[in-house]
């Protein structure tokens, strides 16, 4: 079943109906998302909602430092900067230099130009050059791109964060397509062996949550970094 036969226009529906009520209107949001259109690029952002939770977790952790993996068009990296605590700072890596050039366009004009640092390049590279630079750690880490790679994403993130961090990763269900032990999708293979890794890590408690709206039948991991 695909995701649009699978969501029909009710969670869509809903989708708007608290994005209106809960989450509100706001014009640099709306203008990133317009100008990330234009640019041909692809409209897999996180809906509003999950925006909204994404700038609620860095305020419930007071996170001063954040991590994103997986810029596109900066639409998630506004929703998190704007919960950084004050003097906060936000990293966030893009391999495709035309998102890359979105991405600091839309971050200019939300203000944030000074607040967020965006590093081009594969991602696994900009991880391993944080750390030799001593980032970190990063009170919360947004992994949200090539799905094949979230091990080894996961893994950094685990070396880049401190008890008490918060882990959170897009897109673990995928029309439920993550059950199948089976696949060859680099991306469901990639994801059950996120799970395994999560599953065998102690210093986590972790869980996922299955979620339905305007980008159909998806959800996300949440782990918290525990002490040794
Ligand atoms: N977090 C964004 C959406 C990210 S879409 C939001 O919700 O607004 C995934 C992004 O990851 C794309 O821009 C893609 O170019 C990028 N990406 C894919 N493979 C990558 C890699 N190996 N290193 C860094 N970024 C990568
Ligand atoms: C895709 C990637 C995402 O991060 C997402 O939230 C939805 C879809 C994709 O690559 O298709
Ligand atoms: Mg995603």
């Amino acid at each position: 079943m695909d995701a649009t036969a699978e969501a029909g226009d009710r969670w869509t529906a809903v989708d708007e109906y608290i994005s209106e009520l809960l989450v509100g209107a706001d014009p640099v949001l709306e203008a990133a998302l317009d100008d990330s259109r234009a640019a041909g690029l692809p409209p897999i952002q996180v809906a509003p909602p999950q925006g909204k939770l994404l700038y609620l977790l860095a305020k419930i952790v007071g996170a001063g430092q954040i991590l994103e993996v997986g810029t596109l068009g900066a639409y998630s990296t506004i929703w998190l900067a704007r919960g950084l605590a004050p003097g906060g700072r936000l990293v966030t890596l893009e391999v495709n230099p035309k998102h890359a050039e979105v991405a600091r366009a839309n971050l200019a004009r939300a203000g944030l130009a000074d607040v967020v640092t965006l590093r081009l390049g594969r991602a696994v590279d900009s991880l391993a050059q944080l750390e030799s630079e001593g980032a970190g750690p990063f009170d919360l880490v947004f992994i949200d791109a090539d799905k094949e790679t979230n091990p080894d994403y996961f893994r950094w993130a685990m070396r880049l964060t401190r008890p008490g961090s918060l882990i959170v990763v897009d897109n673990v269900v995928r029309h439920g397509a993550v059950i199948d032990a089976h696949s060859t999708d680099p991306s469901v293979v990639g994801t059950r062996r996120l799970n395994d890794v999560m599953a065998a890590e102690r210093r986590i408690s972790v869980t996922e949550i299955q979620t339905v709206g305007s980008k159909g039948y998806d959800g996300f991991a949440l782990a918290l970094v525990l002490g040794d």
